[in-house]
């Protein structure tokens, strides 16, 4: 009796032995493929439908929210990795990326959080953030009439937020054309790469309080004087009222379109932040917004070209991360994962 016991633990303990062997040689030899085309061909082959598809439902409704997706990229890649830490709320111990001035006027996020339940229903907890915004943004620069871009997937989610450090990588609007090609150049984006990613000021909108200065106490002579008497319509009031929601439309000829408009407006002093007025004025950076003001095509390819080396900065791969199951949530903090 007892020696038929010992004899089925030791059957037992074998069988866990060869199991976990075997998923040991598994995972060896599974080699992390990195960032790949259609990274869920198997897991979940319908992901990159069900994320186009709710791209154009939610862009008819809200088309300022594909700003959001656009922006949401560079707010991601930029800062260290494409892992979603941009999505995360504060927590008790954490200030999260959003809460902080960099991220000034981010918005629509509930609306990548409708993708990803959309995304969830088909396929729980397969599909990454990361790639969620990512191909988010992809899909929006379609809807907003720009290039088609080709981009990998794979990335996995980050489990932290980095606003202590959000400050080293993101630029602020009056940085100078030194450090902005600089932080570009660390990401691997080089001088016509990063001119034509600002063409994404092209869309949407720059709340008053970071054009203030260039207009109060006096006006600044940079600015074109056909474009001071608008901005300084809709921004009536030297420290804006900051429940007031005051903007100036980043493009005022095609403001729902991304193209190359943006480098004429610039060309013109028309540039609302002061990064855009030194991006047309340095001669690092001026022959590259020339010739985009001149070519959409030779825009639209290096935007491309910028977007995916944006795209594949230092992402999480293999089994590092994680799958959130709530983009604004790290699972370890959610209570029913
Ligand atoms: C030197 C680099 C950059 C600086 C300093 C900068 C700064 C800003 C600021 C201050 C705003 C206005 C936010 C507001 O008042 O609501 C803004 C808006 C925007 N930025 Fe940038 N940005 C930079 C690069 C980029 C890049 C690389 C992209 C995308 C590829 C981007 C996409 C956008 C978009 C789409 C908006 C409009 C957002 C909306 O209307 O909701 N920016 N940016
Ligand atoms: C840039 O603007 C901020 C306010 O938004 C200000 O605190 C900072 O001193 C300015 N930096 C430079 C270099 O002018």
């Amino acid at each position: 009796m007892v020696s038929s016991k010992v004899l089925f633990l030791f059957a037992l303990s074998t069988l866990a032995l060869q199991i976990s062997a075997f998923a040991d040689s598994n995972e060896k030899n599974e080699e992390n493929p990195g960032l790949v085309m259609n990274f869920y061909k198997g897991s979940c082959p319908q992901a990159e439908d069900i994320i186009k598809e709710q791209v154009k439902l939610l862009y008819k409704r809200h088309k300022n929210t594909a700003f959001s997706w656009l922006r949401n990229l560079f707010h991601d890649c930029a800062v260290e990795s494409c892992d979603a830490s941009l999505l995360l709320d504060s927590t008790k111990k954490e200030l999260s990326e959003k809460e902080t001035d960099r991220s000034f006027g981010l918005r629509n996020f509930r609306y990548l959080d409708t993708i990803k339940e959309a995304v969830e229903r088909e396929c729980p907890q397969v599909v990454s953030c990361a790639d969620i915004l990512v191909l988010s943004a992809r899909d929006g620069i379609v809807a907003l009439g720009g290039p088609q871009i080709p981009l990998k997937t794979g990335r996995r989610d980050g489990r932290k937020s980095r606003a202590q450090i959000l400050e080293q990588y993101l630029p602020d609007h009056n940085e100078s054309i030194s450090v902005v090609l600089d932080r570009f150049s660390s990401m691997g984006i080089n001088t016509p790469g990063l001119v034509a990613l600002l063409g994404a000021h092209s869309v949407g909108r720059t709340h008053c309080v970071k054009l203030v200065h260039r207009l109060y106490p006096e006006v600044s002579p940079e600015i074109n004087p056909d474009h001071v008497e608008h901005m300084l319509h809709k921004c009536p009031d030297a420290i804006p009222d900051p429940k007031a929601v005051q903007y100036v439309r980043n493009d005022r000829g095609t403001p729902m379109i991304l193209d190359n408009n943006y480098y004429r407006n610039i060309l013109d002093n028309k540039g609302l932040l002061i990064v855009d007025h030194l991006l047309a004025t340095d001669p690092r950076t001026k022959p590259y917004v020339k010739k985009m003001a001149k070519s959409a095509d030779y825009w639209s390819k290096e935007f491309s070209r910028a977007i995916t080396i944006l795209s594949e900065n230092n992402p999480l791969t293999g089994t590092k991360g994680e799958i959130r199951k709530h983009c604004s949530v790290a699972n370890k903090h959610h209570s029913s994962v």
